[in-house]
C-alpha cells in the first residue's frame, strides 16, 4: 500500500513555489502578496489561518492578515474588500469561513475580484471550472487533485466517487476528474446504497465529516483512496475513512492527518502566484 505523504508532498511543492517566487522577483522587481481576512476567535480558524500565514512566509510571499471581532458589520468587510481588489500589491484575497451569521457569505465571496479570488469560490471561477476554461480552483480539491496524480498520472476512463457534494470539495472535485477523462459519481447523504458505489471506484474522495465511515469492504482491491475529512473524536483526530482496515485494501490511502491538510495550505500559495502571474500578462 502506498501512502501517500501530504506533508511531504506539500513541502516540495512549497520549495518548487519559493524557486519561482525568487524568479518572479527578479522578473518583475515584485513578489506576489496574499491577504487572509479572519473574522472572529473559532478555534480551528485562528490555527488554519496561522498555517497559511507561516506557509506563505516561507515560501517569500507578501502575507497578511486582517483580523476582526465576531461583531464587525458587513460593510467595514466588504469594503475592505474592495479597497484590496484596487491594491496592485494583493494577488490574493482569502476570507476565512465559515463566517458569523450576520455575514452574507455569497455577497463576500462575490465582492472579491475574480482574478484575486484565490479560494476559488466565485462564481466565475465555478464557471470556468465546470466550462473547462482556465480558472482559480479551490485549495483542497486541487490538493487532492495533485496527491492521485502522483499515484496514477493516467485517469482516462477510472471511475471516481465523491462521497458529499459541497461547493468547497465535492463539486470542484468532480470537475477537475472529469477534465481527466474520469467517469465521475458524486454522493450525498440521499444517496441510496453508498457501499455499492464506492466498490465500484478506482478513485474514491471522501469528503462528509462522518468518522470512519468508509470501511474496508466499501473499496475495491487497489483503489485510490483520498480522506478529506477531520473529526474530533474521544480517540483524536480521524478522517471519513476506516484508515487501518481500508489500508490493507486500498492501493494508496492518505493519512489524517499528513494527508491533505498540508496540500491545501500549498495550494492556497500555488494559487496566489497563479493570480500573480495572470495579472503580469
Ligand atoms: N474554511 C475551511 N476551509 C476553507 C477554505 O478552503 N477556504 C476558506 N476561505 N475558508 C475555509
Amino acid at each position: 500500500m502506498i501512502l501517500i505523504d501530504g506533508k511531504k508532498i506539500a513541502a516540495e511543492l512549497r520549495e518548487e513555489l519559493r524557486q519561482e517566487v525568487v524568479e518572479l522577483k527578479a522578473k518583475y522587481n515584485k513578489i506576489p502578496g496574499l491577504t487572509v481576512i479572519l473574522i472572529g476567535d473559532m478555534a480551528p480558524s485562528q490555527i488554519y489561518v496561522r498555517m497559511k500565514e507561516k506557509a506563505a512566509n516561507e515560501v517569500g510571499l507578501k502575507s497578511e492578515v486582517i483580523r476582526y471581532p465576531e461583531a464587525v458589520e458587513e460593510k467595514t468587510v466588504l469594503d475592505k474588500i474592495e479597497e484590496l481588489n484596487k491594491d496592485e500589491s494583493i494577488s490574493g484575497i482569502l476570507v476565512q469561513l465559515p463566517l458569523p451569521k450576520h455575514i452574507d457569505k455569497q455577497k463576500v465571496i462575490e465582492t472579491i475580484l475574480p482574478g484575486k479570488d484565490v479560494d476559488g469560490f466565485h462564481p466565475m471561477n465555478v464557471g470556468n471550472l465546470s466550462s473547462g476554461y482556465e480558472s482559480s480552483v479551490p485549495c483542497t480539491p486541487l490538493g487532492c487533485y495533485l496527491m492521485i496524480k502522483k499515484v496514477e498520472p493516467n485517469l482516462s476512463g477510472k471511475k471516481a466517487v465523491m462521497i458529499g457534494r459541497s461547493n468547497l470539495n465535492g463539486k470542484p472535485m468532480a470537475q477537475l476528474l472529469l477534465k481527466e477523462n474520469c467517469t465521475v459519481t458524486i454522493t450525498h447523504s440521499k444517496t441510496k446504497d453508498l457501499k455499492a458505489e464506492c466498490l465500484e471506484a478506482d478513485i474514491i474522495v471522501a469528503a462528509v465529516g462522518i468518522p470512519e465511515l468508509v470501511k474496508a469492504d466499501w473499496v475495491k482491491k487497489d483503489a485510490i483512496i483520498i480522506d478529506v475529512g477531520i473529526n474530533k473524536t474521544d480517540n483524536g483526530i480521524v478522517g471519513d475513512v476506516a484508515f487501518e482496515e481500508v489500508s490493507k485494501v486500498a492501493r494508496a490511502l492518505t493519512p489524517v492527518p499528513g494527508g491533505v491538510g498540508p496540500m491545501t495550505i500549498a495550494c492556497l500559495l500555488k494559487n496566489t502566484i497563479e493570480s500573480f502571474k495572470r495579472s503580469q500578462k
